[in-house]
């Protein structure tokens, strides 16, 4: 298989670590990123010590001058880049009534504006190099409503519809697109709901099981491309339970 080299947003946590460390395992070289500056040094310590090639930005992506110089900085590092990975983002559950703009705002903000900012930033780069691939993490809740996430489902939805209009923009030039819509998966991102009810956790699917799910449609050959990965736990972990 090619050896690649990927930027991976969300990477201090969750699905986006578990992609950035199956990435490293299969010796592509990886740019992590997120906000918490200890936990990206910690983690290219220890996938340094592994002999991984990896490099750790920190970057708040909601800020367009961060995604920017995130994506220089990964450019100037390794001279190129094959993968974008784009796993930050934020889960909330509160009903529209007790929401506010600002929330709604940051959770627009993390989940589709920094996907915007990052790809306008990169294609320029896959454009140049002939070829390149997007992958973002979506959600199963881009297809189904769910109470409380009036922000998180636009956000979602929103996704696939940037997804699904940039794929036609650029498959001519060869870059691909594709959107992993995971069902509910044990990660951090569930914590804010922690204690709000109890949290079916060990029905949930790991967040390796899903970084299995993108590694194979990084894998595939630049002929290819994966449109889209539906992955969700067999049964439904919230079966007969309230979420809130
Ligand atoms: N867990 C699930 O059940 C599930 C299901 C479907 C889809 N998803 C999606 O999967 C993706 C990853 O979520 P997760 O479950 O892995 O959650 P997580 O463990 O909470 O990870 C979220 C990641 O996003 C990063 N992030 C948040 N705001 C950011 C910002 N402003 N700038 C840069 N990075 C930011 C965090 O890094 P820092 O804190 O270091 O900034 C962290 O690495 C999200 O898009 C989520 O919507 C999750």
């Amino acid at each position: 298989m090619e050896k690649k080299i990927a930027l991976v947003t969300g990477a201090t946590s969750g699905i986006g670590e578990a992609i950035a460390r199956r990435l490293a395992q299969e010796h592509h070289t990886v740019v992590l990123t997120g906000r918490n500056a200890k936990r990206l040094q910690a983690m290219e310590r220890d996938m340094a010590k592994r002999g991984q090639r990896v490099v750790a930005i920190e970057g708040d992506l909601t800020r367009e001058q961060e995604a920017r110089k995130v994506v220089a900085e990964a450019l100037r590092t390794f001279g190129a880049v094959d993968v974008l990975v784009h796993s930050a983002g934020v889960f909330r559950v509160t009903r529209l009534e007790d929401s506010s703009t600002e929330e709604f705002r940051s959770v627009m903000d993390t989940n589709l504006t920094s996907l915007f900012f990052l790809s306008r930033a990169l294609l320029p780069h896959f454009t140049k190099q002939g070829g390149g691939h997007i992958v973002a993490v979506s959600s199963v809740a881009a297809r189904k409503g769910f109470p409380g996430e009036t922000a998180y489902c636009a956000s979602k939805w929103g996704l696939m519809g940037f997804l699904a209009a940039l794929r036609e923009e650029v498959r001519e030039r060869g870059i691909r697109v594709t959107a992993l819509l995971p069902g509910p998966t044990a990660t951090h991102a569930w914590e804010p709901l922690r204690g709000k009810a109890a949290l079916p956790l060990d029905k949930m699917m790991s967040a390796e099981m899903v970084a299995e799910a993108a590694l194979a449609a990084i894998d595939q050959p630049a002929i290819a491309c994966v449109e889209e990965i539906v992955i969700a736990p067999t049964r439904d972990p919230f079966e007969g339970r309230a979420k809130d």
